[in-house]
Parts: structure tokens; C-alpha cells; sequence
């Protein structure tokens, strides 16, 4: 991973420098001091969409000049420039600077702009954006000769020079990229290497920061009666594990409770998924690694608040042994549920994290976030994910909480009409929906029926817990979605004593 410092020092003038230049034409200090001869203002004369935001020329210079190499970065919105836009700037820089093969580069001060903008909250809004966008799950590849290799070289290292002392927002910046980082190697992680019991081992690890960390072991769960997380990992060799995380930050009435869908396979079980792409079910645990990052990055930033983070962790395989269709099993709540699918397992294995979090802790507020249902990328593709809500309020933190953070969110309905959906003939509910009939909301009423009357979330990360394409920020491959998001979303709305 690149390595990010900040520093209260002067241009070097040697190596590769990255100077900031604004859209009207306007030089930072330290691009003036490199236009001495003209070099930057002839740069920006280049052929090219001359000054908009997020252009970079990238100047390799003759040898004989200590200077390597001048990148001349355009900066400036005429509606001006938010946190998020600054983000886009570092990881654009990474960017060039990986093509371009180098190692190592300083980025000056953008003093002297008019950016609307804090100077050490621009920075360390650039310093988040290059670190999520250098990031790489590289551990199963050898690194040495070939020139897939040479391509692959990663920067190793970015100074950014500040007129003024930013260093506690980059110790911020540092926390959060670690524990996004963090999640992503766990999503990417295939299932040979993640299943519930290394899961649960790495969640432990947590206690280092200060998260409070209890595992529920296979005989735990029989004895407190968790049928339905259990039968989605009966047919298993993995047994299913729970992980309840506590970050106290703060003492407060009742705790936030964040939840998530651990599967560390979903081959489907018995109604098993078609062999093409069944390879991606690896990565249907990003909702329980989005909760465990979470709670990294709240212990990280000490934030002021009592957050619960539960994660329901299994393996949803076939074998002689795993439950079949037309099953009927007693959840932890007591209701009974047909499983009419044994694919639509997620639900299933939340039923029962989500009632025991609730009668255990009586949480203020539940926001889970799961990998559910195919049917949200028919929706939504991969450029939102699902938000459902009994609250407004808490419907409305989330998606104000994803904008900022740009990881984006759309509502969806939850009438109650949409229950009918789940009935069942011989149980009290079944595990689909109708068919191909609003999938994901049936999946969402589905988890209703165990939270009862408080105010709860559902966030279906189906369509975006992985990219198969670079993002503007994220290198293609696990998003780590959803630990920016519920960071922020407790800022907003539930730090504080
Ligand atoms: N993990 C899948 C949902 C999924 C599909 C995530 C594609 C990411 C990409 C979930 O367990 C599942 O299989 N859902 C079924 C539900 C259906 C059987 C009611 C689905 O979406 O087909
Ligand atoms: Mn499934
Ligand atoms: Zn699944």
C-alpha cells in the first residue's frame, strides 16, 4: 500500500513534483515558483481540454535536469469544490503517477488557489482519494520479472507539502483508508481462505483498537436456538459462527446497531446457482465486512458513540446434510419460516441476527447491510444500492450520509401490501417473494418481520460491494462499500453524549 505523510517543507527540486493550477488561470504558489521559465503556463498551452477540473499533464523533463518529472494538476468548480471532488483529484493523480511508473512523487501545497476549501482539509481530502485508489489485493500474485509486472508497479510512496501543520486530518484520513482497505482484502479474500470460523479469528483482531469483540460459536447458537442461521449452514463443513462487536465510545441510552450478512459462499445450497459466475458468491459476506470495517473505523477515530456490530457468518453449501426445499424452521424469534429457496438464504441467517440484537441490546436504531438479491442490480445496476426504512429520519441520514461519501443510495418501498408476498400455506412465512415481482422488496419485508417497531435499515449492497470495472475512486474488484457510508452516517446522526 502507499505509504502518505504530509510535511511543513519546502519544493524539492528534484524528483517528481505535482503542482495545482486553477481553472482561471490562476497558479498555486509553488506552480508560480515553477513557472520561472515558463514551464507550466506552456503546459497548460498543451493541445488538450485546456483548463478543466481534474486535467493532468504529466511532463517527463530532458536529463540534466534534477527534476524528473512536473505534473501540472487543474483544479476548480465554478459551483465550487466539495471534500468529494478533492477526493477525485488525489486518486486521479495515483493514477497518472502509475502510469507514468513512478514510485515515488511530493505533491506541493495548493496555497495560494482559491479552492473554497480548507488547505488541510483539501489535502487530506486528496490523501483519502489516492490512498483508496492505490489500493491492490496483490497477495496471490508474484511481483518480480515479466511486464504484466512492470505494469503493475505500484507507487510506493506520496509526500504532500502543506503551508500549515495537517497532520491530525491525515491521521483521520489514515484510519478510515485502513479500515476500507481492511474490508476490501476481507471481501476479496476467496472462501478456500474466508469461512466463519477465519472470519470470526480475523473480527478478534479488532480487540487491538478497542472494539470489544464475542464469538458465538456452532453449540452457543444451538443452545440460544438460531434454526435459521444454522439451517443455512447445516450442509456445511464450515459451521456458522455469529461475531458481536461493541465500540463504546461513548455512554449512551441505548446502542446503534449495525448488522450484517456474512455468506462466505453462496453456492445456492440444494436450488443451486448455475456454474457461470458462480465464482463472485465469495464475496457475499461484504455486508458483515462492511460492519466489522465500520467498527474498525469508528474504534480508529474514537468516535463518541455506543455502536453494536453483529455479523451472521456461514457458508451456504449442498451436501446430504443441508437443508432442503419445502423445509420448515423455527427461527430464534419463534416464527416459523418455509424455505422455499434455499438460495434466498441471507434473509434467513439475518432473521436471526437481527432478533437477537434487538431483544439483547434494545438498539435505538438497526441498519443492516447484506448482499440480498440479484434483483436490486436489475433496478438498480451497480451505481446505487437499495435503501429501505421504516424511519424517515434515519432513511434520510443514510442517503444525505452517501452523497457526501459517494457511496450512493435510492429508496425503495415497503408497503404493507408487499407482505402478502411472503405468505406462506403451511408456515407462518416462506423465504420468496412472487417470482420475478419486486425481489428485493420481498427480501426487505422478509427482515421487517424481525425488528419489530424500531427504527430500522435495510441497505441491499448487491450491486455495489464489487466493481468488474475501475471506479473513479476504486481500483476494479472489492468497493468496500458501506464503511465510508455508516462512518458518516454516525457523525451525523448518533455521535455525541
Ligand atoms: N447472494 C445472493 C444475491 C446476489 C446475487 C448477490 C447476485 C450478488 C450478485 C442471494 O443470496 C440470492 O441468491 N438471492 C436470490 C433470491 C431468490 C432466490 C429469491 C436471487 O437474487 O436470485
Ligand atoms: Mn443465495
Ligand atoms: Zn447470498
Amino acid at each position: 500500500m502507499v505509504e502518505i505523510s504530509v510535511a511543513q517543507e519546502a519544493v524539492p527540486e528534484q524528483g517528481v513534483v505535482v503542482v495545482l493550477v486553477g481553472t482561471d488561470g490562476s497558479l498555486s504558489a509553488a506552480a508560480a515558483a515553477f513557472d520561472r521559465e515558463g514551464i507550466v503556463s506552456r503546459a497548460l498551452g498543451l493541445p488538450g481540454p485546456k483548463r478543466r477540473h481534474g486535467r493532468i499533464v504529466s511532463l517527463p523533463l530532458p536529463a540534466g535536469l534534477r527534476l524528473d518529472r512536473l505534473l501540472v494538476v487543474v483544479v476548480g468548480k465554478p459551483e465550487g469544490l466539495a471534500a468529494r471532488d478533492m477526493e477525485e483529484l488525489g486518486a486521479a493523480i495515483v493514477r497518472q503517477l502509475e502510469a507514468d511508473r513512478v514510485g515515488e512523487a511530493v505533491i506541493a501545497s495548493p496555497a495560494g488557489l482559491e479552492l473554497g476549501l480548507e488547505e488541510d482539509a483539501a489535502i487530506a481530502a486528496m490523501a483519502l482519494g489516492a490512498e483508496l485508489r492505490a489500493y491492490r489485493f496483490d497477495k496471490y500474485r508474484r511481483s518480480g520479472d515479466g511486464e504484466e509486472d512492470e505494469e503493475r508497479k505500484p507507487l510506493a510512496r506520496l509526500r504532500f507539502l502543506s503551508a500549515g501543520p495537517a497532520g491530525t486530518a491525515l491521521a483521520r484520513v489514515r484510519g478510515l483508508a485502513g479500515a476500507v482497505a481492511w474490508t476490501r482484502d476481507l471481501v476479496a479474500e476467496p472462501a478456500n481462505v474466508l469461512y466463519p470460523e477465519s472470519f470470526a479469528r480475523i473480527c478478534e483482531s479488532l480487540s487491538e483498537v478497542g472494539v470489544e469483540v464475542e464469538v458465538l460459536r456452532p453449540a452457543e447458537l444451538e443452545r440460544l436456538g438460531m434454526r435459521a442461521l444454522l439451517a443455512v449452514g447445516q450442509g456445511s463443513a464450515h459451521p456458522p459462527h455469529v461475531v458481536i462487536m461493541r465500540w463504546k465510545g461513548a455512554e449512551q441510552e441505548a446502542p446503534l446497531a449495525l448488522v450484517g450478512k456474512g455468506v462466505c459462499f453462496d453456492s445456492g445450497g440444494i436450488s443451486l446457482k448455475p456454474a457461470g459466475g458462480m465464482q463472485d458468491m465469495k464475496w457475499d459476506m461484504a455486508g458483515a465486512a462492511a460492519v466489522a470495517g465500520a467498527m474498525r473505523a469508528l474504534a480508529a477515530r474514537r468516535a463518541a458513540v455506543d455502536v453494536v456490530g453483529a455479523i451472521g457468518l456461514v457458508e451456504n453449501m449442498p451436501s446430504g446434510t443441508a437443508q432442503r426445499p419445502g423445509d420448515v424452521i423455527r427461527a430464534y424469534s419463534g416464527k416459523t419460516i418455509e424455505v422455499v429457496n434455499t438460495d434466498a438464504e441471507g434473509r434467513l441467517l439475518l432473521a436471526d441476527v437481527l432478533a437477537y440484537v434487538c431483544e439483547r441490546f434494545a438498539p435505538r436504531a438497526v441498519v443492516d447491510l447484506a448482499t440480498l438479491t440479484g434483483a436490486v442490480i436489475v433496478a438498480l445496476g451497480h451505481e446505487r444500492a437499495g435503501l429501505f426504512a421504516t424511519d424517515d429520519d434515519l432513511a434520510e441520514n443514510l442517503l444525505a450520509a452517501g452523497e457526501e461519501v459517494g457511496e450512493l443510495l435510492w429508496r425503495l418501498p415497503l408497503d404493507k401490501a408487499y407482505s402478502k408476498h411472503i405468505r406462506s400455506d403451511i408456515a407462518e412465512i416462506k423465504n420468496v417473494g412472487r417470482g420475478r415481482e419486486a425481489g428485493s422488496i420481498a427480501g426487505a419485508v422478509f427482515l421487517r418481520e424481525f425488528v419489530g417497531d424500531r427504527p430500522w435499515a435495510h441497505i441491499d449492497i448487491a450491486g455495489v460491494a464489487w466493481s468488474d470495472r475501475d471506479l473513479t475512486l476504486l481500483r476494479k474488484g472489492a468497493t468496500g462499500f458501506g464503511v465510508r457510508l455508516l462512518d458518516r452516517l454516525v457523525a451525523r446522526r448518533f455521535e455525541g453524549r
